[in-house]
């Protein structure tokens, strides 16, 4: 057997998307190795999002060249694949680009490459989901398990490179999906995170059914109380009312919704096409605590998108110090080429006001991420025990339902296990718990 090392960038669409890929190469005779120096394919799974991830990922070819094997090939796929295409070829540090709906080739092209003919393929397609292909699971602990419901994006927010890299939004057959978490759920593992780009749009039609995102999460739900379900990403135009009582009406979904803002100005929020204002994804964010109190709430934002003044910036801000967001992804804008803000809007907000509103962005969350935590103290969370807290391994770590980490000392309990815990202090990351 040959050996593949695979690096993953991005979200976690990439994370289950290396393990589609584990599965089609087994297809091919190669099986999974971690060490770099051993591989017979030295592969990085791409993200473009943003320069910087792109950037990085160039540094890693540069290594990756200086340290495979004699005969390795190398290869880039993934989202930045898709993005440059041949030209990733054209710098003669590559062997093989594949896009992220061209893994089913991967044989083939293997099967083809010598050191004088490089391989592509990055074909988009309508309807490709991998709905028949069994990943090879990479997490840790046998735990927790990614499952892509859907692929693709139809929203077109004008930042926004992933609609390019990942063509239009499909979703996979419903029972597909069930039987998946069926079988990881029978090998063991108690938690599933069902991954979109926007899940709320959700919908499989069937020959004589149809299903929508509410409807998928009953029916994974009710596989059996003991598996978790999370899902991400949501959006707030899509978001329904349905969705959140759902929540409410399976204990096993856990209570944590990844709900990005981007900005709190509407101006702003028009000129990216997210297609709502501020004072809808206040009503939302009101809904979902009026049916879910408690729910764990987090969010992306981006500082610095074109045109934005101090008083967009402000706005920004306010609308995290009113929501009170548990937790924050934040970015400066980053122009990607290709997408309807780099062909018709200025990337005009200088590098340095960008980066001091990124700044007092962070540091308010940061103070805030705080605050919700220490607003925890004293409450009694189940959590699944993942193992081993990475800080202290005589002290176990695992996720309350809303996301919150909690460390606990170890009794004799497993991983997989569910124990009651009652926090007692906290950092802005962590919850402290008995
Ligand atoms: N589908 C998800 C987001 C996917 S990309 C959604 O609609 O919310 C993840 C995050 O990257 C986005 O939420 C956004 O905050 C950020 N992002 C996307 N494009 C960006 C860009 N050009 N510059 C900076 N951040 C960006
Ligand atoms: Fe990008 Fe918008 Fe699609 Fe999210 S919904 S992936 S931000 S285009
Ligand atoms: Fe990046 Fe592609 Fe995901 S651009 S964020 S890896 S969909």
């Amino acid at each position: 057997m040959k050996k593949a090392y695979i690096e993953t960038y991005g979200c976690q669409m990439n994370v289950n998307d290396t393990e589609v890929i584990f599965a089609i190469l087994e297809k091919a005779g190669y099986t999974r190795t971690e060490d770099i120096e051993d591989a017979d394919l030295l592969m990085a799974n791409t993200c473009s999002v943003r320069d910087n991830a792109e950037q990085r990922i160039w540094g890693r070819l540069d290594y990756f060249n200086s340290h495979r094997k004699k005969g390795a090939f190398i290869g880039i796929v993934g989202c930045m694949a898709e993005r440059l295409k041949d030209r990733l070829l054209d710098t003669g540090k590559v062997d093989l680009v594949v896009g992220p709906d061209a893994y089913r080739s991967l044989p083939r092209l293997l099967a083809a490459i010598t050191p004088d003919s490089p391989q592509i393929d990055v074909l988009l397609s309508r309807d490709e989901t991998y709905a028949d292909i069994t990943p090879v699971r990479t997490d840790k602990n046998g735990l927790s398990a990614f499952i892509s419901i859907m692929r693709g994006c139809n929203n077109v927010c004008s930042y926004c490179v992933v609609p390019y890299t990942r063509g239009a939004e499909r979703s996979r057959d419903a029972h597909s999906i069930v039987r998946e978490a069926c079988d990881v759920f029978r090998k063991g593992y108690r938690e599933v995170t069902l991954l979109g780009q926007n899940v709320d749009s959700y919908l499989w039609k069937g020959a004589d059914e149809t299903v929508n995102f509410a409807a998928l999460l009953r029916m994974v739900a009710e596989i059996s109380p003991l598996l978790r379900v999370r899902f991400a990403t949501s959006h707030p135009k899509d978001i329904s009312d349905e969705v959140i009582e759902t929540m409410a009406a399976y204990p096993n979904i856990c209570k944590h919704i990844h709900l990005p803002v981007q900005s709190g100005s509407s101006r702003m929020l028009e000129k990216m096409r997210r297609k709502y204002d501020r004072q809808w994804y206040l009503d939302r964010v009101a809904k979902i605590r009026s049916i879910i109190p408690d729910c764990g709430l987090t969010t992306d934002v981006i500082a610095g998108f074109s045109s934005e003044t101090e008083e967009d910036h402000q706005a920004t801000m306010s609308l995290m110090a009113d929501v009170r967001f548990d937790w924050a992804f934040m970015f400066a804008y980053s122009e990607r080429p290709g997408t309807l803000a780099h062909r018709t809007m200025p990337d005009d907000v200088p590098e340095e006001t960008k980066k001091r509103r990124l700044q007092e962005i962070i540091e308010q969350q940061n103070t805030i991420s705080l605050e919700r935590y220490r607003a925890q103290i004293g409450k009694t969370f189940e959590v699944l025990v993942e193992g081993p807290s990475k800080r202290d391994p005589g002290q176990l770590c695992g996720r309350a339902s809303n996301n919150m980490m909690c460390v606990f000392p170890a009794r004799d309990l497993k991983p997989g296990d569910y124990a009651t815990v009652t926090v007692t202090d906290c950092t802005s990351a962590t919850l402290i718990c008995k």
